[in-house]
């Protein structure tokens, strides 16, 4: 019987345990180096961008664990990788690992729980599993393709929202000033139009949060690959709608939202002229 034989090897369910056990590795990682790991700072893309010893730790340590679970496997992440690689993850091929070591960086380094390691199994741009693990509470959030989403095993669902005046919606910002100036006048322009408005700092929570119905969506221009995979697929898991479907192209706009809000945010978004952004 199917259901008693082995598990292919890309099976969502299987590749979900992967992820699950080894995001909790390394958030344990990422809470034992704090003290001596914002102590070891540098910059990447802008000179808000910082990379602490631990984002680069951490992602060694998830490689490891990879490389002996999944020795066959391709893997992309955000201290190893380029936005080259991402494209490349977008490609036909084996299943690629999408890691972000510790996403929400700024506020790990200025002590703020909410920060996340992020791993998502993929194959050609489409996630099948996902875990995002948060080191300072130990919540840990997953999701397989076809298999559901959950919070500490709980099964998770969007919000039921239906009125965009009445949504309490997320935000993030890049790191490059233009653009940082250009997303500010876009979410001056939303305000008036929703609930409110949260800027928690990491953006796989913040699609995590959409799945458990604490945000009714949540949008954000020029995110990575390693930042959305296993948040985007935790969230249609959980029923939003995610666009696009697959990895945003360079600086375009990302959007999940519960069904109820969605077609209404991206007409509200494209009238405020987020194309501009
Ligand atoms: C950042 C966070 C933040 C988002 C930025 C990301 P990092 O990731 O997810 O919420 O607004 O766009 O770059 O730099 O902390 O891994």
């Amino acid at each position: 019987m199917c259901s008693n034989g082995p598990m292919a090897a890309d099976d969502p369910e299987l590749l979900r345990a992967v992820a699950v056990r080894i995001a909790r590795e390394a958030a344990d990682l990422a809470v034992r180096m704090r003290e001596q790991a914002v102590r070891r700072v540098h910059t990447k893309s802008s000179g808000t961008d910082v990379v602490t010893a631990a984002d680069t730790a951490v992602e060694e340590l998830l490689r490891c664990l990879l490389a002996e679970a999944r020795p066959g496997d391709a893997v992309l992440g955000e201290e190893g990788g380029t936005e080259g690689a991402a494209d490349r993850a977008a490609q036909p091929g084996p299943v690629c690992w999408v890691l972000d070591p510790i996403d929400g960086t700024t506020n790990y380094l200025y002590g703020l729980p909410w920060y996340s390691v992020s791993v998502a199994a993929t194959r050609s741009g489409v996630g099948l599993a996902g875990a995002v693990a948060e080191p300072a509470s130990g919540r840990m959030w997953s999701a397989a393709l076809g298999g559901g989403a959950t919070l500490d095993g709980h099964p998770l669902r969007v919000s039921g929202t239906v009125r965009l005046d009445m949504a309490l919606l997320g935000t993030g910002f890049g790191y490059r000033a233009e653009q940082r100036a250009r997303q500010g006048h876009l979410a001056a322009a939303l305000l008036p139009r929703i609930r409110d408005l949260r800027r928690f700092g990491s953006a796989a929570l913040d699609l995590c949060a959409v799945a458990a119905g604490w945000l009714d969506g949540y949008y954000e221009h020029g995110i990575h690959h390693w930042d959305w995979a296993a948040g985007a697929l935790i969230a249609s898991e959980a029923g939003a709608v995610v666009h696009p479907g697959g990895p945003p192209g360079p600086g375009s706009l990302f959007l999940a939202a519960a069904p109820g809000v969605a077609g209404e945010l991206v007409r509200t978004l494209d009238e405020l002229g987020a194309h501009r952004v």
